[in-house]
């Protein structure tokens, strides 16, 4: 008996003894680890792109994701005078402006200036997002590179742009400046988030015999396990070429189609290699070299209008008609080339400014068209928090403008039964024909005084669809009814959230 409780005692002392050396092996591991305190990143992003690529630098700087990594309107100079090293990831956003959370950045660079605060002592790097088909490509990244130098900061690389970014067309260690030494760090074992291959298994027009203005729902089903989004999300959808396009440009180059093609370890014909890439007017490539030559096509995004509970990933797209009378690529290939049963590929972004924390608050969504897509997520998401997961959640009213008041049109049918099922408040407005109010921003004026009072009680207002047109005429008029400081306030408080393209 005596042994046996000497034999237990002494595998428990054995046992404590490990769980003591593991614990210090711990400790000690978390001590190596340690980050430079003086080291800051600092992004302004709006679709979450310059965030996303914030967020890998900061792993690879071993920094903290949630204290190190900051919205720009977050940052003072007095603040960034502070520190030794700031890499900057800004996009640009409307017109060569600044995204939502970058938005004070002007006002405080010249305030800065006039109080002669100097940033001698901060090295800085900034990476600048943008899309060169817009007249002023990374406009507002360039406004910080100089806004940096004009109080004297020492630049640590050239400014780095880039165009167009596609995360999962990027080598990491190609975008960041080199005093990110990131070769033996962890962020190489970092997977960026993975493109699904989904099925599209219903589409619906919403607004038939309207005209060109087609407006289409879409429902995709994920292969596989389905991943996980929030209302606010983005899918970046790679669109193909039609069969069509695909034969005239292989008939006009003389190319075989059913050549079989070994490209990056896959092997089909080229006809097939060739509804994904750009098919240039001119192409003098010999077809050993084609897949190497021929760039992807570019995603487009989309703003997804269903919850992961809802298990299909719901679409509104706007078929676009262009100047040439042509249809745009992405929206076509959606509505209209795609059939149901295909595979689309697509890739969820996660846009952070655009969750929602806090379901009890009211919310104000406003928007026209596609812009539906957003608003329906944000509606699904307190739908299903308030009757599944008996959460308390505060009122819905949605501001809505399309463009037939035809109450047969489908689209109109959502609406109503959004209305009869989750909303509080519906105000529809239709721009065609005699109607008034025309356009929501005629809603903004006639209701601002219900407007206020909800803000009042704590509202949200959230935006989504166009920004020429619609988002920027319900933003001026907001200034107009609420003025610069109160919206300016709001935004701060992530209670006016512009999900606007
Ligand atoms: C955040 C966000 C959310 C959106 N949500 C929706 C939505 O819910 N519903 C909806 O209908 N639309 C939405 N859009 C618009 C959508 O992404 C497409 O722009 C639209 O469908 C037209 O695309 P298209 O391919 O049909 O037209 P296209 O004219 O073929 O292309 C449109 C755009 O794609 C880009 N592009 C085209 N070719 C190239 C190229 N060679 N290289 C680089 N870029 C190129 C350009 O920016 C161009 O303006 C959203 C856009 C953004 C940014
Ligand atoms: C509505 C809208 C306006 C844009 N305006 C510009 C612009 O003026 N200049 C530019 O270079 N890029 C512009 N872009 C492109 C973005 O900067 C680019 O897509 C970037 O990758 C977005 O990064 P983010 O997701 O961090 O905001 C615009 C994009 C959108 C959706």
């Amino acid at each position: 008996m005596g042994s046996l409780y000497i034999s237990v005692l002494a595998i428990l002392a054995w046992l404590i003894l490990c769980v003591f050396m593991w614990r210090l092996h711990r400790a000690k591991q978390q001590i190596t680890i340690t980050k430079d305190a003086s080291t800051l990143i600092v992004y302004a992003s709006q679709t979450g792109n310059a965030l996303t690529i914030a967020n890998r630098c900061a792993q690879a700087l071993q920094l903290s994701e949630m204290s190190d990594v900051l919205p720009l309107n977050n940052l003072t100079f007095e603040h960034l005078s502070q520190m030794e090293k700031v890499l900057f990831v800004v996009s640009t956003y409307g017109d060569g402006e600044a995204p939502d959370d970058g938005n004070l950045f002007n006002q405080r660079l010249e305030q800065a200036l006039k109080d002669e605060i100097t940033l001698k002592k901060v090295n800085y790097s900034v990476i600048a997002l943008g899309d060169s088909s817009y007249p002023d490509f990374c406009a507002f990244g360039h406004q910080v590179n100089n806004g940096l130098k004009a109080l004297k900061a020492q630049p640590l690389s050239e400014l780095i742009t880039l165009d167009n970014y596609d995360e999962e067309n990027t080598v990491f260690s190609d975008i960041v400046p080199p005093w990110l030494d990131i070769n033996n760090s962890e962020i190489n074992k970092t997977q960026s988030s993975s493109s699904y291959s989904w099925q599209l298994v219903e589409r619906e027009i919403l607004n038939p015999n309207c005209g060109d203005e087609v407006l289409v729902k879409i429902s995709l089903k994920c292969l596989g396990a389905t991943p996980i989004w929030q209302a606010g999300d983005l899918i970046d959808i790679q669109p193909r070429n039609s069969v069509e396009v695909v034969e005239n440009w292989l008939l006009k180059h003389v190319f075989d189609g059913s050549l079989w093609l070994t490209h990056q370890g896959h092997q089909q014909p080229l006809a097939a290699w060739l509804f994904e890439r750009e098919l240039p007017e001119k192409c003098h490539i010999p077809v050993s070299d084609l897949l190497e030559h021929l760039p992807y096509l570019a995603k487009r995004s989309y703003s997804i209008a269903s919850i992961t509970e809802n298990k299909q990933l719901e679409l509104i797209i706007r078929l676009l008609k262009k100047d040439d009378k042509r249809f745009g690529l992405a929206s076509s290939f959606l509505s209209h080339h795609s059939k149901v049963g295909d595979l689309i590929e697509g890739k969820i972004r996660s846009v952070k400014a655009n969750h929602i924390i806090n379901n009890t608050q009211p919310i104000i969504l406003i928007g026209s068209g596609s812009g539906l897509a957003g608003l329906k997520a944000q509606i699904a998401s307190r739908t299903y928090a308030q009757q599944t997961l008996n959460e308390k959640i505060g009122a819905m009213w949605l501001i809505y403008g399309e463009r037939r008041n035809d109450p047969q049109l489908p689209i109109n049918q959502h609406l109503f039964t959004l209305k009869d099922t989750q909303l509080d408040k519906l105000s529809c407005t239709y721009s065609q024909g005699n109607n008034y109010p025309k356009y929501v921003q005629d809603i903004l004026v006639s209701d601002q005084y219900i407007i206020k009072k909800w803000l009042d009680e704590g509202a949200i207002i959230y935006v989504c669809g166009c920004l020429s047109g619609m988002g920027e005429s319900v933003h001026q008029t907001l200034i107009d009814t609420l003025g610069q400081s109160t919206l300016d306030a709001l935004q701060q408080e992530q209670r006016y959230i512009r999900d606007v393209y």
